[in-house]
């Protein structure tokens, strides 16, 4: 297999409507040199026992501001700015090794009393919401510089490099939104089911959220994926970490009401209805059909739990639709109305938005279910190997068809692969996290990962993708993703056709 190798860096206005600027430039035709590792145990024979260090990604020490320059074209100044990590972490780290090495009283992290062993701590309740740990305040979500020229009408992007397990935190789930977002008063909050003909829905009728909350509720959990996802990387490499790269994707346990049985207690003529509209209550005019089968299986769900507690304002507080395995569009936030009809609607955001650019210039529509998909989070793009040795490759896999059977994960470009552990729980419609012991040789690695869910389907290489779907696309790229680890340590963001 010929890896080519593209690594060229830009930028893209928007997540809608614009188009990458430029191809890119090949910069080299590489012949993957890391060998496929053979499966085996963490504590390989000869393996560093404190090898596996990783510079984290740069999202987690660059500022805002400092995000910000690299938008407006600064790359030296980025470059400083990971040397300048990268030079204080190896300082860090090695002047702790050293002073271990060179000082036989030993490591006096180990050996002193610690102002924290000795002192009174703080007291219950000082923080009455908890609040992640002042030493993790670089793990936050992030808005891409120079992507939207307005942030009420952006996207801020999970930090999927800092993430364990398969549940985004609620504070760090990514946010979408197409006219900002809201905090609406839940007492105030109504929910209205009605029918496009009298004869679709035979008691129309308007809920409050205390009506809602007091039907049996189920709790489920699951993906949710904007269908613009790995949009910027359609015709290149754009973006360099995993944060941008697939950061609009988040996993939760949401709690509600089965739309079905709202459904049936307004007498909905199930038999007749071919679809639902369902519509936002912000200033987006966010509408979005949803074919009725979805709602039939009982997935479809009116939702107000997040994570075990209610939805965050961000992500639709009060309530929102949740419709598994389906982009993110159709996760109607703030939801307010669903109406039951027999056509399509081909609302503004189905009809010019979230719709394929196809090679011969026709627009697909109604293309609404995230295939199956994967990703390396840990090495990922912007990291460092400080040292060779022990790694484990994690990452996340995900299908809008349902659950994950099984993930390939390759350390040269795709020309061996080994089977990854999947964690449990593997659930349908989920995310499920895959991981892989490494033992890196120092030499450059191209590290991918290739899904396959319970249908068969398997995560298509660029090259097959780009064969059906083209270069100008902006929606639903599942395409395989390569981390190239280059001998300096360095994680940089290519793509293998
Ligand atoms: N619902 C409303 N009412 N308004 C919106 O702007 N954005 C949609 C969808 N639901 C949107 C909406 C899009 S494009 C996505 S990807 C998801 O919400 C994002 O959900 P999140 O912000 O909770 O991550």
């Amino acid at each position: 297999m010929a890896a080519t190798v593209r690594c060229t860096y830009h930028l893209r206005d928007k997540d809608t409507g614009s188009e990458p600027e430029g191809n890119g430039t090949e910069m080299s035709k590489l012949r993957p040199t890391g060998e496929a590792t053979p499966r085996t145990d963490p504590l390989v024979p000869g393996a560093d026992a404190l090898s596996g260090r990783l510079r984290r990604a740069p999202e987690n020490f660059l500022t805002p501001e400092e995000i910000g320059q690299v938008g407006k074209g600064r790359r030296d100044f980025l470059r400083a700015s990971f040397l300048a990590a990268a030079g204080a972490t190896a300082a860090a780290t090695l002047g702790g090794r050293g002073a271990a090495a060179a000082d036989t009283a030993g490591d006096p992290d180990i050996l002193n009393p610690t102002p924290w062993g000795s002192s009174l701590g703080q007291p219950v309740a000082a923080n009455p919401y908890g609040l992640p740990s002042k030493h993790e305040r670089g793990l936050v979500r992030r808005q891409s510089p120079g992507l939207t020229q307005v942030a009420a009408a952006s996207v801020s992007f999970a930090p999927l490099q800092g993430l364990f397990g398969i549940i985004t935190p609620s504070g760090l789930h990514f946010e979408r939104h197409h006219q900002g977002w809201q905090d609406i008063d839940p007492t105030r909050h109504r929910l209205m089911i009605n029918g496009s003909r009298p004869e679709f829905v035979k008691t129309p009728r308007v809920y409050t959220m205390d009506d809602i909350m007091r039907l049996p509720p189920v709790s489920r959990m699951h993906f949710i994926e904007c269908g613009a996802n790995t949009g910027m990387e359609w015709g290149n490499v754009a973006v360099p970490t995993v944060q941008y790269t697939h950061g609009m994707l988040s996993c939760s346990e949401f709690t509600g009401v089965p739309l079905r049985t709202l459904l049936e207690y307004c007498g909905a003529d199930l038999k007749a209805a071919k679809f639902i509209l369902a519509e936002g209550g912000d200033g987006s005019s966010m509408t979005r059909t949803i074919p009725i089968e979805l709602v039939m299986s009982g997935e479809v769900m009116v939702a107000y739990g997040q994570n075990g507690e209610m939805l965050r304002p961000e992500n639709g507080y009060p309530l929102r639709l949740v419709v598994p395995g389906v982009q993110g569009v159709s996760w109607v936030k703030w939801l307010r109305r669903i109406e039951v009809g027999d056509r399509p609607y081909a609302a503004k955001d189905e009809a010019v938005h979230y719709i394929d650019l196809m090679p011969d210039g026709q627009h697909r529509q109604y293309t609404s279910i995230q295939e199956c998909k994967s990703v390396i989070t840990s090495p990922s793009g912007g990291q460092q190997l400080l040292d060779k040795g022990f790694f484990t490759i994690s990452g996340l896999a995900w299908s809008g068809r349902g659950a994950i059977k099984r993930v390939d994960v390759s350390v040269d470009g795709g020309i061996n692969w080994t089977e990854a552990t999947l964690q449990t729980p593997v659930l349908s419609k989920c995310l499920t996290r895959f991981t892989l012991p490494w033992n890196w040789d120092g030499r450059p690695a191209l590290l991918q990962s290739r899904a396959m869910d319970e249908t068969g389907f398997v995560q298509p290489a660029y090259g097959q993708l780009r064969a059906v779907r083209g270069t100008r696309s902006i929606y639903h790229n599942n395409a395989i993703q390569t981390w190239q680890v280059a001998e300096s340590g360095d994680v940089n963001n290519v793509q293998i056709l």
